[in-house]
């Protein structure tokens, strides 16, 4: 049955594939971006511009939708500043705990009433190092643990309101971020070794389309053979 599903970050990445394939089975897709044009070519019913660096704008930008139901919320947007401790810088930071953490908070909070109103599900895409943290790993690990964290007690909160929520932790699949994130480790990079972009929006898609009357709490997901991430030799 078609959905109003809104999915946040929806320019690129697994956020512009999932928002493709939710338009394509005909649900009615919100895609954020914080600008215009990051969605230009994204196929979707409306849009929700807000800078998710900027978690008070969020409110407002959200209220211009009127939204009365919503029956899925996907927080897929999210930043990765990778380096050891000794170099993270003060704004990478402050904008991996409000993009990753704050703004995804506040987005849920504003949007909770339409959640109830639906019976609504989230879907928080979170990641491995939400799970456990290495080196290099520390703004971003720190705020996908935290992610892991507001799921869970949003999941036990809500359970009685009929919102289900659902965490998945993939380790890597193929999009800017990873790329990036090999560079930033001076890593060998193999796509053929990496879980595709596509694979990962089918597998939030299945998760929206599980019977009412059960959730899926959280998942772990890994290519079958995974290129570790770790400097060339
Ligand atoms: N790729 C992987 O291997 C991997 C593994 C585990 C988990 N994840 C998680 O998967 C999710 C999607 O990642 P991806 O790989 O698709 O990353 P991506 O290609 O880098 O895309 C990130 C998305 O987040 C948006 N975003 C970043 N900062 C924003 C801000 N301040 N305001 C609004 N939007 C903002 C970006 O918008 P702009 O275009 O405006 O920058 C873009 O749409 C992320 O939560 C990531 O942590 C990724």
């Amino acid at each position: 049955m078609p959905k109003t599903i809104l999915v946040t970050g929806a320019g690129r990445g697994l956020g512009r594939t999932l928002a493709e394939r939710c338009s394509a089975r005909g649900d009615a897709v919100i895609a954020h971006a914080r600008s215009e044009s990051a969605l230009e070519g994204v196929p979707c019913e409306r849009r929700l511009i807000a800078d998710l660096a900027q978690p008070e704008t969020i409110e407002d930008a959200v209220s211009e939708l009127g939204l009365e139901h919503l029956d899925a919320l996907v927080h897929n947007a999210g930043v990765a500043h990778i380096g050891p401790v000794a170099e993270q810088r003060l704004e990478w930071w402050r904008e991996s705990m409000a993009v990753n953490v704050v703004a995804v908070a506040e987005l849920t909070r504003v949007l909770l009433p339409a959640l109830r109103a639906s019976g609504g599900h989230v879907v928080f895409v979170n990641s491995g190092a939400g799970l456990s943290a290495g080196p290099g790993w520390s703004s971003y690990a720190a705020g996908k643990h935290a992610l892991k964290a507001l799921a869970d007690a949003l999941r036990g909160e809500e359970r009685g309101a009929g919102v289900r929520v659902t965490s998945l932790y993939p380790s890597h699949f193929t999009t800017d971020m990873q790329r990036s994130v090999r560079e930033a480790f001076d890593s060998e990079y193999d796509l053929d070794r990496a879980t595709s972009v596509e694979s990962i929006a089918q597998t939030v898609v299945e998760t929206l389309n599980t019977p009412s009357d059960m959730v899926v709490n959280e998942m772990r997901i890994e290519p079958p053979n995974p290129l570790p991430i770790r400097p060339r030799p």
